[in-house]
């Protein structure tokens, strides 16, 4: 991005520092495949350290924001407008099985409005960048979301709720729904990827229930910063009190809440 603040920079240096350790983590991964206990717990562990990379960084440099991170507990800070909202590794299913498709995700609020969002994907060198107000970017390339408006050309993707979770039902109705109307639906296992890529105008649009704010915060920023549109899938509730997430293109934004409302 041309000019970014200096908040904007902070969250880069840490996000790209705990890239280096995740990295490295994850080169070690593949080899635990093969044994009999699985990566299970190098993987939290590799999680662990990343976030603890970046709660240094920002905490060190803005001692006196709030912190709500994935791995730990909620700690407000002095300055109780600011908080950073933090994922140190999106898509850790991924991450664990050694699939290449995972994200460290970093949104500073302010006054209960995310204002900037860093989306950092360490395997494919992508840095997605927003900030309110001045638009999203991808390492220095401006994003727009798609301007489709048949949706039988568009990709969506989801993200499918797992381990026995009441939620899925509604997600295969969603599904049953929408697949014959679209080019196509993935799950690709990183919610904050998702956005970054309906922002990239790579995706038409997105939806997920049961995703919580550290997964959504600095991917919804991405998307509207891209000219997109983002709501809750409940009515009248907040994307982070009710977990549920739409994003897409302004064409095609209605039309997908409306199907995923039904369900
Ligand atoms: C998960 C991923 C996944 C989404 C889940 C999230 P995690 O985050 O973003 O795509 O479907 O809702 O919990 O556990 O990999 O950090
Ligand atoms: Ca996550």
């Amino acid at each position: 991005m041309t000019q970014a603040s200096a908040n904007v920079n902070i969250m880069i240096k840490a996000a790209r520092k705990a890239g280096r350790s995740l990295v490295r983590d994850f080169n070690e991964v593949e080899n635990l495949q093969v044994s009999a206990k699985g990566p299970g717990d190098f993987v939290s562990r590799a999680d662990m350290r990343a976030e603890e990379i970046i709660r240094t960084e920002l905490t060190e440099a803005r001692p006196n924001y709030g912190w709500l991170g994935e791995e730990s507990e909620e700690v407000p800070g002095t300055d109780p407008t600011r908080r950073w909202i933090v994922d140190p590794l999106d898509g850790t299913t991924n991450y664990l099985h050694g699939l290449p498709h995972w994200a460290i995700s970093i949104a500073l609020e302010h006054k209960g409005q995310v204002v900037a969002a860093v989306v950092y994907d360490p395997a494919k060198d992508e840095i997605f960048v927003a900030e309110k107000g001045s638009g999203a970017w991808m390492n220095d390339r401006r994003l727009r979301v798609s301007g489709r408006r048949d949706m039988i050309e568009m990709i969506f993707a989801t993200g499918v709720p797992f381990g026995g979770s009441p939620l899925l039902p509604k997600t295969l109705r969603d599904l049953a729904e929408l697949t014959p109307r679209t080019a196509g639906i993935r799950r690709w296992g990183a919610a904050a990827l998702d956005l970054a890529y309906v922002a990239a105008g790579r995706y038409d649009g997105y939806w997920e229930r049961g995703i919580r704010p550290w997964d959504m915060a600095a991917g919804l920023l991405l998307v509207r910063e891209a000219g997109g549109f983002t709501g809750p899938i409940q009515e009248g509730a907040g994307m982070f009190e009710s977990r549920s997430v739409v994003a897409a293109n302004p064409h095609v934004f209605e039309t997908l809440t409306g199907i995923v409302r039904k369900s």
